[in-house]
């Protein structure tokens, strides 16, 4: 039986963390294991450039997010580790597809939806601070995804409207040119993959509620022990349900450990005490590979050569894949 084809991209504006780590990094190394399917993690640097006008961050993010995957036990012999900017093949079919998008699909793609909302509000011009990028963002999204003809994208919630419409914009293309395309099925963690942040709210960038992964071990005991609790003094019973230390416990610890935590949380633990063991568990688990993160961030040359190769790897699908496209549409040569 062919092997199922999964494949996720990280845009590359920020810096990893826990977050990051337990909802998506870990759980994707981990299937990329599995012997039945092939597996496409990308940096998705073109799209970076959507939201983020700053090179250096750009630049930085590309090689913080290439070197966590990587230190974080990536196999990058088994998986196809790339660059999104690296494949002018995902650029070309990015136009195939924009020709046949309808813009009232694109109308209703949250992010642009969001962004044209907020200026109706504040009694802006419709358009103001909206580029093309940003309104044709999920076409791009499509452009990756069905490069390498993925069955199964790996995505948060947000972005499952995009996978279905990139099995719009598929089946279009595929209703005009020919069954070329797979369409792409989103797949969604479980609840307890997405953790929380110091404040309680979902862990994000955007809310600056993050413990980073590879900070040193002193910023990650910070970090943790600015982790918000209640007033609860040692001796009261804590409820572990309501508790995002007992949460961030819970997404490293094996199931017998949490049991413990659990018990220790009726018997009123004090808040210093679990954070301390918090700190133990994770950095336990982190320390191993913060070291390498250190080594690949030292070595950028190291990091470009795995990419290269990755590169090399997708784009002799890609290749493929536009050839037959371009076909399809009349781009032939004439003889
Ligand atoms: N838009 C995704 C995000 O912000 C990143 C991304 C870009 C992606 N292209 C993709 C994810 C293709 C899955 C498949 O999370």
């Amino acid at each position: 039986m062919a092997k199922e084809i999964v494949l996720t991209g990280v845009t590359t504006t920020g810096t990893p963390h826990l977050g990051n780590y337990v909802g998506a990094i870990r759980p994707a190394i981990e299937a990329s294991r599995q012997e039945n399917t092939e597996s496409y993690f990308f940096l998705a640097d073109y799209h970076a450039l959507i939201k983020c006008q700053d090179p250096e961050r750009v630049k930085q993010s590309r090689l913080e997010i290439a070197a966590t995957w990587l230190a974080c036990g990536l196999d990058t012999d088994k998986a196809t580790f790339y660059r999104q900017s690296d494949i002018p093949e995902i650029a070309e079919l990015n136009w195939l597809l924009t020709c046949v998008t309808s813009k009232g699909l694109m109308n209703r793609a949250h992010a642009y939806k969001g962004a044209l909302d907020a200026n109706l509000e504040n009694e802006q011009d419709p358009d103001f601070g909206i580029t093309m990028g940003l309104f044709c963002y999920p076409v791009l999204m499509a452009a990756d995804i069905l490069a390498f003809n993925a069955h199964k994208v790996p995505v948060g919630r947000d972005q499952i409207q995009h996978i279905e419409m990139a099995r719009d914009i598929a089946g279009r293309f595929n209703h005009l040119f020919g069954e070329h395309f797979v369409l792409p099925e989103a797949v969604v963690g479980e609840e307890g993959s997405i953790l929380k942040g110091l404040d309680g709210r979902k862990m994000s960038k955007s809310y600056n509620n993050t413990i980073p992964l590879f900070d040193t071990e002193k910023k990650l005991q910070k970090g943790i022990n600015k982790i918000k609790t209640n007033l609860l003094e040692p001796g009261e019973a804590k409820d572990p349900n309501d508790s995002t230390v007992f949460e961030i416990y819970q997404a490293f610890a094996t199931p017998e450990q949490t049991a413990q935590m659990r018990q220790k949380f009726a018997e009123g633990i004090a808040w210093g005490e679990a954070k301390k063991e918090l700190f133990a568990l994770v950095n336990g688990q982190l320390s191993e590979p913060r070291e390498k993160y250190l080594e690949l961030m030292a070595n950028p040359a190291h990091v470009e050569e795995i990419l290269q190769a990755g590169a090399e790897k997708a784009r002799a699908r890609a290749r493929i894949m536009i050839s037959n496209l371009r076909s399809a549409v009349g781009l032939v040569n004439f003889k």
